[in-house]
């Protein structure tokens, strides 16, 4: 199949309605989507990503209006966080309606449902009459895609259309929250950081790293590179790694060492957005460089310094 990228949406929009995937931009990644009600369209997905049926994918709407067809209920405060926060970077996790196929869900009983903010998509989902339900565009395991380069790089031949809406804007996923027990659980660090969250509907639970079978998407090991990776104190790690051609992924500092080849700066100004929509992008030119190891130093803990550091976690060797 030759893979074709391009503006065209109503090429997009054709593909889609034939059961095909197409690769689709969003604010926060790049999505591989396909239509949410058909079953035989999401098989589809799985196969480009090779992505185990056992981790669900996310829903994407035109508008909040559309949530009813799709979810029982929501509760309060995801309704409160959807009104505020939608078109963005959040997920909400509610029980599923009949309408959405268990091959999306992976059987669950519950959806992530999100109202992605960039125009293009945002179009292109008011000129279907169905959701895309749609996963990061990149095989599976691997580094997110933040632009059509990126996707097309990995999944050319595999996939008909990427639609081309320039660069990630957020360039981290999505921030995804649930309710359980009276509580806003996030299941997810992403683009909408903690903080927002909190100001809108107070304490919140932080529950990514555990194996509960309810988040069965959040292994331990994805967003990873293939070189060797770690992210850490930078100087206990160059001592570790003496010797080896080290490429160092910065927030905005300058490391100087022997060893190292190159050193990316996520924000040469140290601002936190900015960081954020260069990470996916410099973790990629990171993995295809001349270096044999890559090293990474942690952002501070607060914003979009979360979830930058949940990612630099999982694509680590620990
Ligand atoms: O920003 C994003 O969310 C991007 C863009 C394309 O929208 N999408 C994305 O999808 O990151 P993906 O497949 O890479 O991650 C989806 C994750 C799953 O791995 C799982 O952890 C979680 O969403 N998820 C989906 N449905 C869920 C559910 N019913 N309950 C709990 N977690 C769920
Ligand atoms: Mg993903």
């Amino acid at each position: 199949m030759k893979t074709q990228t391009g503006t065209d949406l109503a090429l997009a929009a054709k593909l889609l309605t034939e059961n095909e995937v197409v690769a689709v931009p969003t604010e926060t990644v790049y999505g591989l989507a396909a239509n949410a009600l058909s079953p035989q369209a999401v098989v589809k997905i799985f196969e480009a990503k090779q992505r185990p049926f056992f981790d669900p994918l996310i829903v994407h709407i035109a508008g909040k209006s559309h949530i009813y067809k799709y979810v029982k209920m929501l509760p309060a405060a995801l309704d409160k966080l959807a009104d505020a926060l939608w078109p963005g970077p959040l997920t909400v996790v509610a029980e599923k309606k009949a309408s959405i196929p268990d091959i999306v869900t992976s059987g669950l009983d519950t959806v992530g449902l999100r109202v992605p903010a960039h125009p293009m998509l945002q179009q292109l989902l008011q000129m279907l009459p169905f959701p895309l339900a749609a996963p990061s565009a990149n095989p599976f395991g691997y580094i997110s895609p933040t632009s059509a380069q990126h996707v097309y790089n990995q999944l050319q031949g595999k996939i008909p259309y990427i639609l081309d809406g320039g660069n990630a804007s957020v360039g981290v996923e999505s921030t995804i929250v649930g309710w359980e027990n009276g509580k806003v659980i996030v299941y997810r660090l992403g683009g909408i950081p903690i903080e927002i969250i909190e100001n809108i509907v107070g304490k919140v639970e932080v529950r990514i790293h555990s194996s509960n079978p309810k988040t069965p998407g959040q292994l331990d090991s994805h967003y990873a590179p293939r070189k060797p990776f770690f992210a850490g104190d930078i100087y206990e790690l160059l001592e570790k790694h003496a010797g080896k051609k080290i490429g160092l992924i910065s927030f905005h500092n300058d490391y100087k060492n022997d060893s190292i080849i190159k050193n990316w700066k996520l924000s040469e100004t140290g601002n936190m957005n900015e960081a954020a929509q260069n990470l996916f992008a410099i973790m990629r030119e990171a993995d295809t460089s001349e270096a044999e190891i890559l090293l990474a130093e942690f952002l501070p803990e607060a914003g979009l310094g979360l979830a930058i550091n949940d990612r630099l976690k999982r694509a680590s060797i620990q």
